[in-house]
């Protein structure tokens, strides 16, 4: 499988599969599944880590990928056999994978949702391997004009996937010349200019559109309603993101053991990417302070040293739970109140911050408003005091 990419010819590849990258042009035609890999050779990794690895707890549980963080393409998964967690989202995949293989038609175009850092790009490239397609990826911004997305949609065979991230930020001209292309397997262009422009139309062979995004809600109707498929990723479970690290400490020929693991599992605010990251950090700190093993113990000392709190809460999950308790007696208090009082954008709140803090029980969604839960109390440091007025 021929991976094709803007994002992946910015990173050196260090994995142990060779991988075929061309940079994205501004001239997608021109860009061919069988390109040649470019020059790979990569800077020194722990370098690359000291000097641009994001160093305070705050950025490091950022879900976002951090530009620096080259080594991310390599622990993707590559099979969804290898792909942990997500068993609802793996067995619904399964099921449409072997039903479209039975057939011998091309899969349904998918959508995927979820926080960042969850797996998206992840999956969509597993899926693509599992049908033994091709996989083109690109990210909607890059779709700037009609050329962009003709480019990649005439040089597309009969199966190919086409991955488009952060789906939601379409170009209004680009989302139209979708339409046709994912309804009927058409493209419409205009030739010409002027009053001498007329509309054709080229034939497109059956591909499979998977688009990826963050924010659902985003999207137009027309262009979710064109997806055969619209699958959410949740957050990952405790236990899954051991397996993460645990898998993750393999792959790096790391020294690990399963409480050293529970331990950044647990600080990885139920997401891979922070799991990934915290045990590169932690890995650094038991090379250096340690015989490079990880144990609960050095595990615990690191992310204490980089201020990564104990379950993975960050500055402003912090302060909305504070203003809660210290303003609003613990709540209910409404969204648009929360985002005035702490100066961050409602749609931030609910699509950033509050499903973690929902999924881990320190928050709850009521008809009135938001409020906060004894855990949370508990672990702010609360419960010494007289009960709240909630409870009281
Ligand atoms: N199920 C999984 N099993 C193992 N590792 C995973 C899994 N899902 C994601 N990862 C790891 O987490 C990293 C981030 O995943 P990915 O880039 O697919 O997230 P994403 O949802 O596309 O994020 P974004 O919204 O920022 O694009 C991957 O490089 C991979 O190493
Ligand atoms: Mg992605």
């Amino acid at each position: 499988m021929a991976i094709i990419s803007s994002r992946d010819a910015d990173h050196p590849q260090q994995g142990t599969q060779p991988r075929k990258v061309r940079k994205e042009s501004k001239e997608p035609l021109e860009a061919t599944p069988d390109s040649q890999p470019q020059n790979l050779a990569a800077p020194d990794p722990l370098l690359l880590r000291v000097e641009n690895a994001p160093k305070t707890g705050e950025d490091l549980l950022q879900p976002q990928a951090h530009p620096a963080e080259g080594q991310e393409e390599s622990l993707r998964p590559r099979t969804l056999a290898e792909y942990i967690g997500q068993t609802e989202l793996k067995e619904v995949l399964a099921i449409v994978i072997a039903a479209a293989r039975s057939r011998q038609e091309p899969l349904d175009h998918l959508l995927f949702y979820g926080p960042p850092g969850l797996g998206k790009t992840t999956v969509a490239a597993a899926l693509a391997a599992e049908m033994g397609s091709q996989f083109y990826m690109t990210t909607a911004p890059a779709l700037e004009s009609p050329r962009d997305i003709a480019g990649y949609l005439v040089r597309l065979k009969r199966g190919d996937v086409l991955f488009i991230d952060e789906i939601h930020r379409l170009p209004k001209v680009t989302e139209e010349l979708l339409y046709p292309a994912m309804e009927d397997f058409r493209l419409d262009i205009t030739i010409g200019k002027g009053r001498s422009a007329r509309m054709t139309s080229l034939p497109l062979e059956r591909f499979t559109l998977v688009g990826a995004t963050t924010r659902v809600g985003a999207l137009t109707s027309p262009l979710r309603d064109r997806f055969g498929q619209v699958q959410r990723l949740r957050f990952y479970e405790p236990d899954e993101l051991v397996q993460i690290v645990m898998r993750t400490a393999r792959l790096l020929n790391t020294s690990i053991d399963p409480e050293g693991a529970a331990e950044i599992a647990q600080r990885s605010r139920g997401t891979p990417r922070i799991a990934n990251r915290l045990f590169k950090r932690v890995r650094d700190y038991a090379q250096v302070r340690g015989d490079g093993h990880i144990s609960q113990a050095v595990a615990a000392a690191a992310l204490e040293l980089f201020h990564v709190d104990p379950m993975g809460l960050d500055w402003t999950d912090r302060k909305l739970l504070t203003m809660l308790v210290e303003q609003f007696g613990g709540g209910p208090v409404g969204l648009d109140t929360m985002a005035a009082v702490t100066g961050e954008d409602p749609q931030t709140i609910e699509e950033v911050y509050e499903p973690y803090l929902l999924q881990i029980g320190y928050l709850q969604r009521t008809a009135r408003g938001r409020v906060i839960t004894p855990a949370a109390l508990r672990h702010l440091g609360y419960e010494a005091q007289s009960p709240l007025p909630l409870w009281s």
